[in-house]
């Protein structure tokens, strides 16, 4: 099987610090979790430090050296929280449950990756969020929505793949602190529908054993009008009682053939999805139905959000699809049963390389919310440009939604620490494929690990992750790390420079989302405009406009709805301005477009010479293929720069005051 370990590669070291403790470790291994948290060590030991493990399943004799293994309820952890503490060569991880021993010894493992050493360590860590996520919009056919990384490891030729790569995916995922998966897109279409049945229920249910192994829950995405395809209704209106009695009925059978479903995700009445709406109900009906047919086996419903007029006419200026999420479920605030979860994508659109926070997140007060990011780069190169996404996604946490006096971020909302909910988490649109490097850029690695840590730590900064994950992939040689962290934190502010400006998005090729079309989607129906005439751009969301910055909590409202207040970074997405509005950095807007794109591109060969100047010190393989992605990066930005550029001369007539050139 072609693929690599990805930041579990191990590399030898010959620091001997560590090596009494993984010599032995104690505990009892019958629970398949502690089982796989003994081989993990075991495996580590044996390729980082060529020392064979010893498993004692006995409590350690004082004066003992070694690891020790150990569930205790004593302490103040989580069921996935962790203790570690060294002393007199003993290494106790002692933790709520045996998902927080798995995370403890990845942790452990991760202090011989990055060479520091155990003796004296004293660490308790519980988990930030009870649900981090992986969704994988995976197809039957192999192929993957939205994948930039080779084709799916989980579906061929409309079978369930089981093969290394499940257990090398799962143990990547685990090592990172991830805790869920949803295998399947969330457009379920074909045989999709057909996995909650058999042939597929029995191969799904494997796959989850594996994945339970590592203390992931499987999910699949569900299909709203299953009882029409497979139960052969003619509805699948919600209040239904035979569609009622259809679902519960399915479900029963379900979790009987898999043990380890979490539960489902659902993308109702979105992009020409079937849902709710057809007969009349809203979406609390619709994910409440399936809530009560789940519960008995503890599952639960995560809902999306994303449901927004695609069908929209770009004549018509008061419709705003950034209005919609709010106006579709802030009513519904309380209506939902409690293992359904409201899945909350990070902004209003979809995904831009710039977008206000979801005014969700702080809209409801009385249900489960989880926040979805994206990191297969959709929008944000594609995995053929770098842009290390977690710096964007801190700033999405830390967001204040003044919902509340205190513990009002999104961080806390999406925590439970705002409101006490037990179910609620953060999720990612997964970037991987059976590439062997698993996500094609070498460097988009780096965004799979980092949404998993911070998922788990939100505390953590970009630089920090960052940090930890090019020593685990690269080692850890200081030139080698200072310059691809520099590489990481300077890509995704100049994917943003030489991409559509202000907040404004959409610049793109329509369907493919890749390179730059001006006004690839400004007359279409997807609700996606800069309006751009001769003497301005951007949408009106404010009071006079299509009012979509009142859906904010004050002080956001105001300070996005008066155009001076407004950041600079989104002036575009709530403002109509000329472009001779001076922005608050003093330039005017055209000015502002032509600067950050040349820099953009500037910033773009910048990165790639920084890459350059690391040959010999990075595996050759590796080497080459980022070398080549850069490359094309570097050609791409311009190609955004001078398309962008051109369009605004061509609109306005004015030219770059520094007199460079543009077409
Ligand atoms: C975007 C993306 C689609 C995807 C959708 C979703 O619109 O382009 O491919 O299905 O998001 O999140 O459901």
């Amino acid at each position: 099987m072609d693929f690599e370990q990805a930041w579990l590669s191990y590399r030898k070291r010959t620091d001997d610090t560590n090596r009494q403790y993984f010599a032995a470790v104690y505990g009892e291994f019958e629970e398949p979790v502690m089982n796989t948290a003994f081989l993990e060590i075991e495996r580590a030991a044996a390729e980082m430090l060529e020392v064979k493990t010893e498993r004692k399943t006995a409590v350690p004799e004082p004066g003992a050296t070694g690891i020790w293994l150990k569930t205790d309820p004593e302490e103040a952890l989580s069921e996935e929280g962790y203790h570690i503490c060294e002393k007199d060569g003993l290494v106790v991880i002692a933790a709520g449950g045996v998902r927080g021993i798995l995370y403890g010894s990845f942790v452990c493992i991760r202090y011989l990756q990055t060479g520091r050493t155990l003796r004296g360590a004293e660490l308790r860590e519980n988990p930030s969020n009870p649900l981090r996520i992986l969704n994988h919009w995976d197809n039957m056919d192999g192929s993957i929505e939205r994948g930039y990384s080779g084709k799916s490891f989980f579906f061929r030729d409309q079978e369930v793949l089981i093969n290394e790569r499940t257990v090398a995916y799962a143990r990547l995922a685990a090592s990172v602190g991830i805790n869920g998966v949803v295998i399947n897109n969330v457009n379920v279409r074909g045989n999709a529908t057909r996995l909650i049945e058999e042939p597929y229920a029995s191969k799904v249910a494997e796959m989850a054993k594996i994945f339970a192994d590592y203390g992931i829950r499987l999910f699949l995405s569900l299909n709203f009008a299953a009882p029409m395809e497979l139960g052969g209704f003619d509805t699948a209106d919600p209040l239904d009682e035979k569609v009622r009695g259809w679902w519960k009925e399915k479900m029963g059978e379900v979790f009987n053939r898999i043990p380890n479903l979490g539960g489902f995700l659902v993308k109702a009445d979105s992009e020409g999805r079937p849902g709710p709406f057809t007969y009349g109900r809203d979406h609390a009906d619709g994910a409440n139905m399936l809530a009560e047919a789940v519960k008995p086996y503890g599952g639960i419903i995560i809902w999306r959000c994303f449901v927004y007029n695609c069908q929209q006419d770009w004549r018509d200026y008061k419709t705003d699809r950034a209005r919609s999420g709010y106006d579709n479920f802030a009513s519904l605030d309380g209506r939902f049963l409690d293992n359904v979860i409201l899945q909350v994508k990070n902004g209003p659109m979809d995904f831009q390389v710039r977008e206000p926070v979801h005014p969700l997140f702080g809209g409801m007060k009385e249900t489960n919310q989880i926040l979805e990011v994206q990191i297969a780069q959709e929008y944000t190169g594609q995995q053929r440009h770098v842009c290390y996404l977690i710096p964007m996604f801190r700033e999405i946490l830390a967001f204040r939604t003044y919902c509340s006096e205190t513990e009002d971020t999104v961080a806390d909302i999406v925590s439970g620490r705002t409101w006490g909910n037990k179910l609620c988490g953060m999720a990612a649109v997964a970037n991987t494929g059976d590439d062997v490097n698993w996500t094609g850029h070498d460097m988009a690695a780096a965004n799979l690990y980092g949404f998993g840590r911070l998922s788990f730590q939100t505390d953590l900064t970009a630089e920090e992750i960052a940090e930890e994950w090019i020593v685990c992939t690269f080692g850890d040689d200081s030139e080698v790390r200072e310059k691809i962290l520099k590489i990481l934190m300077m890509s995704w502010p100049a994917y943003e420079k030489y991409n559509a400006p202000l907040g404004i998005g959409w610049m793109v090729n329509p369907n493919f989302h890749y390179g730059p079309s001006v006004d690839g989607y400004e007359y279409s129906r997807w609700g996606t405009y800069h309006r751009a005439d001769h003497e301005g751009l951007g949408v009106d969301r404010s009071d006079r406009g299509t009012g979509y910055a009142m859906q904010y909590n004050e002080p956001n409202a105001s300070l996005y709805n008066d155009l001076d207040s407004c950041p600079d970074e989104l002036k575009l997405f709530f403002h109509h301005v000329p472009y001779t509005y001076r922005l608050r950095s003093g330039k005017t807007v055209l000015q502002h477009i032509y600067d950050t794109h040349f820099e953009g591109v500037a910033d773009a060969e910048k990165m790639k010479e920084l890459w350059q100047s690391l040959e010999g010190k990075v595996p050759e393989r590796i080497y080459r293929r980022a070398l080549e992605r850069l490359e094309h990066q570097v050609w791409h930005a311009a190609e955004w720069r001078d398309q962008i550029n051109s369009y605004f001369f061509r609109k306005t007539g004015i030219g770059d005051e520094q007199g460079r050139e543009i077409y």
